[in-house]
């Protein structure tokens, strides 16, 4: 259970962490990871730390030195070294949405083609003019794609009162254990109001299964420069 600082971030956590909960296919993509934060929500056989900063994925592998956790160094806009159609699960938190808009389609259309026939592909973004488009590009690739609202007027008030020029992570009140679980009490109205798209500011997006029906690839990073073991390099 996530009690975080802002009760839109407490929402989404809980919300991935239940739905990944029931999804143990092979491979995992945390497209974007930093320090391998969503690490814990994967139950994928595999889990794989997409990330610019190789510092933050060498991070990642001191806190998980297991034998199924890896890092790719790589530009989310520049995946065409991996192999298309093979990820099972990809999820993108906390990162499209600082992307120049030609960058984030660029990636999503990456992540897109990476994903395996009956692959799972979650992404979280603001509800801004590149909403339509990205929608209508996740319908073009999947069969299925549910939008769920949040970041509701409840959540966008009480971390209106913290924030500081849009920041509220070290924020000496809102991080107490008080106000995180008025946070948490506040993220529960979100799961009231998912589904009316005026009330909120950000969407997750949850697409499934491939439309084209293509065969399912290997994984298969063999042919990828490795800068140490657990790291391979896209750069
Ligand atoms: C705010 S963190 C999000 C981390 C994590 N997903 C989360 O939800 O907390 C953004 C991460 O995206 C990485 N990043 C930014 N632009 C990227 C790009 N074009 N390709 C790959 N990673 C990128 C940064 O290095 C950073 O680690």
């Amino acid at each position: 259970m996530y009690f975080m600082v802002r009760p839109s971030k407490t929402f989404l956590f809980n919300y991935l962490e239940k739905k990944l909960k029931r999804v143990n296919a092979a491979i995992g993509l945390d497209a974007a990871s930093a320090n391998f934060k969503n690490r814990a929500m994967f139950k994928t056989q595999k889990y794989y730390g997409l990330d610019i900063n190789l510092e933050h994925l060498k991070n990642g592998l001191q806190k998980y030195n297991d034998q199924n956790t890896f890092g790719i160094l790589a530009d989310l806009a520049k995946l065409e070294q991996l192999p298309q159609n093979s990820v099972d699960l990809i999820v993108s938190t906390n990162t499209l949405y600082a992307l120049p808009p030609d960058k984030r389609l660029a990636a999503i259309d990456n992540l897109c083609r990476l994903a395996a026939p009956q692959a799972q592909f979650l992404c979280d973004l603001p509800l801004d003019k590149e909403f339509e488009r990205i929608k209508k590009m996740l319908h073009t690739n999947f069969k299925q794609v549910k939008i769920i609202y949040y970041k509701n007027i409840f959540s966008q008030i009480y971390e209106k009162i913290f924030e500081r020029n849009g920041f509220l992570g070290s924020h000496p009140v809102a991080g107490t254990r008080p106000f995180r679980f008025l946070a948490w009490l506040i993220s529960l109205t979100e799961y009231l109001t998912c589904k009316l798209s005026f009330l909120n500011k950000h969407v997750l997006f949850v697409a499934k299964t491939k439309k084209d029906h293509p065969d399912k690839n290997q994984f298969n990073l063999s042919n990828i420069r490795k800068i140490n073991p657990k790291i391979f390099d896209l750069t």
